[in-house]
Parts: structure tokens; sequence; C-alpha cells
């Protein structure tokens, strides 16, 4: 396949819009996507509150668009921010990926940051294998994501039962060893839409910002990515319950969590489940109260612009990217 260089969709890595996060105290939002609504609406949102953003995918998720698919859509996103007011920096990243072939398929074919996610092997095995992502990469301006510590939940195809919350003391040998980027850390979230079990009226437990803080002492000013970060929001699981979904205890970060992180090192938090939550209400509610609709723009449409509702809220409320684009 002909290789195709990121620079000539448009596309910029992650080294600039993370200086700007960490100089500025605020989070570059990660949205995955798996379709053409999902990632309008992400471009939208984003240009309507003039945030940098990353557009991410899975392996699963690449496979699913299809990899002939991809690259005209991150130009044709380009394109869309640029048709809705603002020519905002836009990164097309790969999420959690699992091997250095996969890693090497998407930097020759037009992704400007990549995820190596080693984190379940020993350290020393995550380390060579981060290493090798990041040689391959660097050598074209990509930039690179890993991750020590283990999220519970499952991660593509790299999934784990059980969470280990990150050694801080591992983390400057880590880096030293790799020269990533950006480094992912299990401080308390999960991925998903079930991320704690709660009573009754119990809040969730909250994320662990001492690690994140000893983190922060040990390798100051190097860009923490908060996988796991949706907030479930309750409103959209409650209208999934109401029209015939089955969500129930579903839970996620409340926002006001979110909020101290993207004030912190963290410059980038992936958001999966909320965006999937987002359309999956909007559609039920339609499904529901038109049981006779059947064109998909009367039901994709809605849900798309739900989306653009939640990304512009996350833009400005939570994450503070919101007007983060220089003039
Ligand atoms: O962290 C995982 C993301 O939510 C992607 O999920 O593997 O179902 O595309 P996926
Ligand atoms: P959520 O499931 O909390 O949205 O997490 C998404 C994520 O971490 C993607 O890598
Ligand atoms: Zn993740």
């Amino acid at each position: 396949m002909k290789t195709i260089d990121y620079r000539d969709l448009g596309l910029v890595n992650t080294k600039a819009m993370f200086q700007r996060a960490m100089r500025e105290q605020f989070a570059v939002p990660a949205y995955n996507f798996n379709n053409m609504e999902q990632l309008q609406a992400i471009i939208i949102g984003c240009a309507q509150s003039a945030s940098p953003v990353i557009v991410q995918v899975s392996g699963s998720a690449r496979t699913y668009i299809g990899t002939a698919f991809l690259p005209h859509m991150a130009a044709a996103a380009v394109d869309l921010a640029r048709e809705s007011g603002l020519a905002i920096p836009i990164a097309l990243h790969l999420d959690h990926g699992s091997s250095f072939e996969l890693a090497k398929e998407c930097i020759d074919s037009g992704f400007s940051s990549v995820m190596i996610d080693a984190s379940h092997h020993s350290f020393e095995e995550n380390a060579a294998l981060t290493r090798q992502v990041v040689e391959y990469a660097h050598a074209r301006e990509v930039t690179v994501e890993a991750e020590l510590g283990v999220l519970a939940g499952i991660e593509d195809e790299v999934s784990a039962e059980h969470s280990s919350y990150t050694r801080p003391e591992e983390v400057e040998r880590f880096l030293e060893l790799t020269g990533v980027d950006s480094l992912a850390i299990s401080i308390g979230t999960s991925h998903g839409a079930y991320k704690f079990k709660l009573q009754p009226g119990q809040e969730p437990p909250p994320l662990r910002f001492d690690i994140l803080e000893e983190i922060e002492r040990r390798v100051p000013d190097f860009p923490i990515v908060l996988h796991g970060a949706s907030s479930v929001t309750q409103t959209h699981v409650a209208m999934i319950n109401r029209y015939g979904g089955k969500m129930d205890n579903a839970t996620g970060i409340p926002e006001e969590q979110l909020r101290r992180a993207a004030a912190s090192a963290v410059c980038k938090v992936n958001i999966d489940s909320d965006g999937r939550l987002a359309m999956t209400a909007v559609i039920r509610k339609i499904f529901a109260e038109k049981p006779d609709e059947f064109d998909p723009r009367k039901y994709l449409g809605p849900a798309r612009d739900e989306l653009i509702a939640m990304v512009m809220h996350k833009n400005n409320a939570v994450l503070g990217s919101a007007g983060r684009i220089r003039a």
C-alpha cells in the first residue's frame, strides 16, 4: 500500500498540543470514533468551541471503518473543520495499539500519533516494545503514547480483568528507556460504562490523585494521559433505560474529578463511552416514539447533533480545551 504522510492530510502530531495543555492547565480531548457521523460530530463540536482535538480509533474500529477509508475521512475532517469556521489542530491517533506491526501500519497510512499498549506485559517487555515503536515513529515525526499500570475493563485486543495502579517509582526509568512522548497511567479509572459497583446513593470513590502528584513530582511537565474518563452521563443512561434499553447501575467519573485532572499534568483525556451513550439514547428515543421511521438520516442526524452538544460541553465545561486555538 502507498505510504501516506499525515502532514499531507492536514493533520498534526500531539507535541504542540500537549505543550500548550501543560502550560495553560487544560486537557486535549481524545474522542473515539467508529463511523462518519461520530467523526463529523467531534470535528464540528471542536471547531465550534475552538478546541484542538485528537480523534482516535482502536484497532478494531480501524478494521470496522476500513483502512482504505480512514485517511480520506481524516482529510475530510480537516476540511470540515475549516468549513465549520476554524482550522483547528487535529491529530489522528491509534488507541491501544497492540503490536509494533499495527503501529507501523498506522504510521505508514497517515496517523500522526500512536499508542502502543504493552502495559499488561512485564516492565522490560513493555519498555522494549515501546522503544521499538518510538524509533520508527520519531523518524517520521509521529508521536507515541505508552501505558504503565493496568486499567480494568476491556481494551480492544488488550483485555484486563483487574486494574493495578501505576507505580510512580517506575515512571522515570520507563521514560528514559523509551523516549515516549506521553504516558497513560492507572489511577482508578476504567473502560466502559460500568466503572464502579455502588450501593444506592453512594458516590464514586475519588481518583488516586496522590499517585498522579507523585508522578508529577518525579517527571515534571511530562504529558500524562487519562483513559477510561467517561462520566457516563446519567441523563443519557436514563433515556436509554426509559426507551427500552437496560443499563442498570452504569456509572462514570464525576466531572469535578476530570476538571481537577485536566488542570494537572494530564494533557489528554480519552472519551469513548459517553459518545456511544449520547447517540444510543437519541436513537432509542426516536425508535420508541416513531416506530415507523426507517430513514437512517432521521435518527443518525439527531444522534450526531446530540454528540456535537456533548463534545462542546466537555470542551467548555470539563476539559477547558475550548478557545485554545492560537489566532
Ligand atoms: O479503550 C477502548 C476504547 O473504548 C475502544 O473500544 O475496542 O470497542 O473500539 P473498542
Ligand atoms: P471510556 O470507556 O471511559 O470512554 O474510555 C475510553 C478510552 O479510554 C479509550 O481509550
Ligand atoms: Zn483506553
